[in-house]
């Protein structure tokens, strides 16, 4: 028994689109996804990592307030104040209502 040809380069293209995924072009992508690329810095599920900070359970418009700082370059960061221009206002709202949910 062997699979299908086209299931094969379809689950290789999906593998892809995933891995090739950068906050640039995530565009309309839903949270859960948009946010795996947190989690190489604040750790699975936004947990915290090292000296990154927690955002799991980060009150939601505190998110919003935040990333708006970091977007004006009003907030002192590393690297926030450059991910934070990456993502659409929509994106923000999406990821904010995401990483508020978790506990
Ligand atoms: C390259 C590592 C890196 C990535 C990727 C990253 N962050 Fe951050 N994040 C940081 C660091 C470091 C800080 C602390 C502020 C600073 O120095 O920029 C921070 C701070 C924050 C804060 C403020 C936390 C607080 O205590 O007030 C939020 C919210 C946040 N990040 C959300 C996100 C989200 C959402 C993503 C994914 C879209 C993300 N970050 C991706 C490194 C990262």
């Amino acid at each position: 028994m062997t699979v299908p040809v086209p299931f094969l380069l379809g689950a290789a293209a999906l593998t892809l689109s995933t891995a090739m995924q950068s906050p640039a072009r995530a565009q309309s992508a839903p949270a859960p996804q948009i946010a795996l690329s947190c989690a190489g810095c604040h750790g699975v599920g936004g947990a915290g990592e090292g000296s990154v900070p927690r955002i799991a359970g980060y009150d939601r418009q505190a998110f919003v307030d935040n990333w708006s700082a970091f977007r004006a370059n009003a907030r002192p960061a590393t690297i926030m104040n450059r991910i934070a221009r990456g993502y659409t206002d929509a994106e923000v709202a999406q990821l904010a209502t995401y990483f508020a949910s978790l506990r």
